[in-house]
């Protein structure tokens, strides 16, 4: 019935409906509430009206059990929004782990989508349904926030850093996907499409877009040409950590700490080698701020996760 109704956008992911549920439980708590409160105050004010001058209330000492009543069944409500808004925000914040692996760049005023083969989009985004899609998001500028309504989500794309998102469609289409952070003049013109293909489609898609290099590869060669290799191979003298099979995985630091090997801990090795040092190694590594573009980073870090891959598949 409410997808007539021009003011919700389609329900085209898996967590759609789950968000519009929460929304419209959150929506309906507040009415009944105000409009109780508002009712209330109407009816009191007339029935409780002063009807002489010679008229005094009697004070009131209190109550325990409306006390308890008004305590308690806040907090109830309060309670199922906690939990009910904490499980979905779990939900949405963790990619499933076999998720399509898209890296996205946003700069005034466009964005661009590059996959796991290769591919590379301008404002516009093929994904297959029936699969997760996970991004990986950051900026070369300023701060923007991709928003694709009828998958329910959205995140911030920050200069410096790395935020991801994924989502799993449902139905396909051609959607909207918007800017949702001011970025500047032309913010309300930073749109873009998210195009849902059935598997099949997707395939042809993608066997049709024009591939230059996979991430991976052209992340292997600005590895060599950066020399990288110098330090973090198994044969180069033990200078620097090696990197099979790093990502994913826990790293023990100088100090005792343990830090995840995810995209953000690569990126700030790279850019920042003195913000975390591996237990055993001294910090020698220069920094590579400025070197390397937000699309290489994410070539090298596809490479350093493709030499996670053929460890995992040696073992296997
Ligand atoms: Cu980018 Cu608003």
């Amino acid at each position: 019935m409410r997808l007539d109704f021009p003011l919700f956008p389609e329900q085209a992911s898996t967590v759609a409906g789950r968000v519009d549920a929460l929304y419209f439980f959150l929506v309906a708590v507040s009415v009944v509430f105000s409009s109780l409160i508002f009712m209330l105050v109407g009816y009191f004010a007339v029935k409780y009206r002063r009807r002489s001058d010679a008229e005094w209330p009697r004070p009131i000492l209190g109550d325990l059990r409306l006390e308890l009543l008004w305590t308690i069944v806040p907090l109830g409500i309060a309670l199922v929004m906690f939990v009910w808004g904490a499980s979905l925000y779990f939900t949405i914040s963790r990619p499933p782990a076999e998720a399509l692996e898209i890296s996205v760049v946003a700069k005034q005023w466009m964005w661009k989508f590059q996959h796991p083969g290769g591919q590379r989009e301008i404002n516009a985004l093929h994904v297959p349904m029936g699969r997760p899609v996970k991004l990986t998001m950051t900026s070369e500028d300023v701060i923007h926030s991709f928003f694709v309504p009828v998958f329910r989500v959205k995140m911030d794309v920050l200069p410096g850093r790395y935020t991801s998102m994924w989502f799993e469609a449902t139905k396909a289409g051609d959607y909207h996907s918007f800017c949702a952070e001011y970025c500047g003049t032309q913010h309300s013109g930073m749109l873009g499409r998210v195009i849902v293909l059935v598997p099949a489609q997707y395939e042809r898609w993608l066997s049709a877009a024009a591939v230059g290099e996979s991430p991976a590869a052209a992340g292997a060669r600005l590895f060599q040409q950066l020399g990288c290799q110098n330090c973090h191979r198994a044969d180069s003298g033990e200078k620097g950590p090696a990197l099979d099979g790093l990502f994913g995985r826990p790293v023990r630091l100088q100090g005792g700490a343990t830090v995840f090997a995810d995209e953000a801990y690569l990126r700030e090795s790279i850019f920042d080698p003195n913000a975390k040092i591996v237990a055993g190694y001294r910090q020698v590594m220069p920094t590579f701020r400025g070197q390397i573009s937000e699309e290489g980073l994410f070539q090298i870090i596809a490479h350093i996760k493709s030499l996670t891959k053929e460890e995992t598949a040696k073992a296997r």
